[in-house]
């Protein structure tokens, strides 16, 4: 079966202790940075000098989502600056194939993500240019709010496109993700999970790490 790949999300991290944070994820697959501009979504917290930063000391790859109006003069400074994957939000897009070649021109994978309520279908032919597909599982802007199961239907259409060959892309879920939700989205189907208060707000990080990996997986 496929190896579950867990994010942490920086969001719920202490924004005082940075480099502290990226070390107690040691042992995630991808460190999960959130970009809001306070335009695209009600929020607002950091952008491109910070990521640079958290990149020169984060010990995981970055995984940048960028919840930002005009993706497409943004996106490609987060591949220069070393992110691993940068994800840019589909409604935000007046060309989404473009932007995925300038990401990927700029070193990166690169991402799509698409809000609770946007239909994938809409996408589905420019997702042979993405590396990703990022399946938002709660309204885009905070942490901490309750996952929306009903998001699963479209992780289970873009597993079967990549089972079948029709895709190659690895399929992430982001918002609400923890002990009680996470075996849903395994079985729908997901590649990689994101988590943020379900890592951050737990006493041990990197257990609750292993634990949702061992929960993913099983
Ligand atoms: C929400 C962000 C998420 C958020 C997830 O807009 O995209 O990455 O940090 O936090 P939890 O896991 O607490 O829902
Ligand atoms: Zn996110």
């Amino acid at each position: 079966s496929r190896e579950p790949m867990i994010a942490p999300s920086l969001l719920s991290a202490d924004f005082a202790r940075l480099a502290e944070e990226t070390q107690r994820v040691a042992d995630a697959d991808w460190l999960h940075v959130d970009v809001m501009d306070a335009h695209f979504v009600p929020n607002l917290t950091l952008g491109l000098p910070v990521v640079e930063a958290i990149q020169a000391v984060s010990p995981v790859p970055l995984d940048c989502h960028l919840m930002i109006e005009d993706p497409e003069r943004w996106a490609p400074g987060y591949a220069q600056v070393g992110a691993h994957n940068v994800t840019v939000h589909a409604e935000a897009c007046t060309d989404p194939r473009a932007v995925a070649r300038d990401i990927r021109a700029a070193g990166a994978l690169a991402g799509l993500a698409i809000k609770p309520g946007t239909p994938l279908d809409q996408y589905l032919d420019v997702l042979p240019d993405y590396d990703t597909l990022l399946v938002m599982s709660v309204e885009p802007g905070f942490g901490g709010q309750s996952f929306i199961p009903d998001v699963l239907a479209k992780v289970r259409t873009a597993r079967e496109l990549v089972d079948t060959g029709h895709l190659k892309l690895l399929v992430e879920i982001d918002g609400g993700i923890n002990a009680d939700t996470i075996e849903q989205a395994a079985e729908a189907g997901v590649d990689v999970f994101v988590a943020g208060s379900a890592v951050y707000g737990a006493d041990d990080p990197a257990k609750a790490i292993a634990a949702l990996r061992a929960q993913a997986a099983a």
